[in-house]
């Protein structure tokens, strides 16, 4: 009997065919699943990227509270369209701060990955408060009531300090400053601006609800909106790119 016409054992013992079939799938998974193994990241690290700013932290939590991530993704994939739309499509690297990730499934408005620069900061206020006065036919709810809402520094150290313990390298000094830097960030005239500048490169300080005081919502998810997918300058990443 040739060794071709002895798949018949196979075919005729359904015992020997599980175990053929596992062995089999075996050798499949782990030419798949050894390599990841022996890689350090599957992240590619991207220069640019750095863990957000206690404002920016805030704004975020009000984005996720606020439910924002039901009617918007963030996440642009690789698609003519998709990118004709919304700019270079998302990199890993691009979310791996964000615990949990603010990817979305489902876009009744537009992705907001790339939404950071499109508007000023003017705009962001006026549509937050009140969409329809911007975008006539827009069925986004409005958010009027961040405005009046101060932020409540108290836990924001704690926060910074949880996230580190789930790989975010915030430094000793960016918990130990944490809440100055929130005010910081929010106030152009702060004497600790200088310090916020070095401990969180790229970042923008302005007052961006255009009122004075205390920090609000408003400002913290406007400066959130402001800094979405601008980290990363992809003049340098796809130079990089062809050069591999
Ligand atoms: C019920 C669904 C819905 C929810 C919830 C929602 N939006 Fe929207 N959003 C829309 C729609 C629809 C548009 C497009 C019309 C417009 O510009 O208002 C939009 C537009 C936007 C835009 C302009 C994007 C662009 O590129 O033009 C921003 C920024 C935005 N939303 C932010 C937010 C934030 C922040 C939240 C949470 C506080 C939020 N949205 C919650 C539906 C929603």
């Amino acid at each position: 009997m040739s060794f071709w016409t002895r798949h018949h054992i196979f075919e005729k013992n359904s015992i020997v065919l599980i175990i053929g079939i596992l062995v089999v799938v075996a050798i499949g998974g782990l030419v798949e699943i050894t390599p990841l193994f022996y890689l350090k990241s599957t992240i590619e690290a991207v220069g640019g990227v750095r863990p957000y700013t206690p404002l920016e932290l805030v704004g975020r939590n009000v984005y996720v509270r606020e439910g924002c991530y039901l009617c918007h993704s963030q996440m642009i994939r690789a698609l003519r369209d998709e990118v004709e739309r919304y700019g270079h499509y998302s990199l890993a690297a691009e979310s791996m701060y964000d615990h949990p990730f603010q990817w979305g499934s489902k876009r009744t408005g537009p992705d907001l990955a790339r939404v950071g620069g499109k508007y000023s900061d003017d705009w962001h206020v006026r549509h937050l408060s009140d969409p329809r006065s911007v975008v006539p036919q827009s069925i986004m709810p409005s958010y009027a009531f961040l405005a009046h809402t101060e932020i409540d520094t108290s836990f924001i150290a704690d926060h910074l300090r949880t996230l580190r313990d789930v790989g975010v390298p915030y430094t000793d000094e960016q918990i130990h400053n944490a809440a100055a830097d929130l005010k910081a960030q929010d106030d152009p005239d702060s004497p600790d601006g200088d310090a916020f500048a070095k401990r969180y490169p790229k970042a923008v300080i302005r007052n961006f609800d255009g009122k004075g005081g205390a920090p609000t919502e408003m400002d913290a998810l406007i400066a959130y909106l402001q800094m979405l997918g601008t980290l990363v300058d992809f003049k340098l990443y796809n130079e990089k790119a062809n050069l591999r």
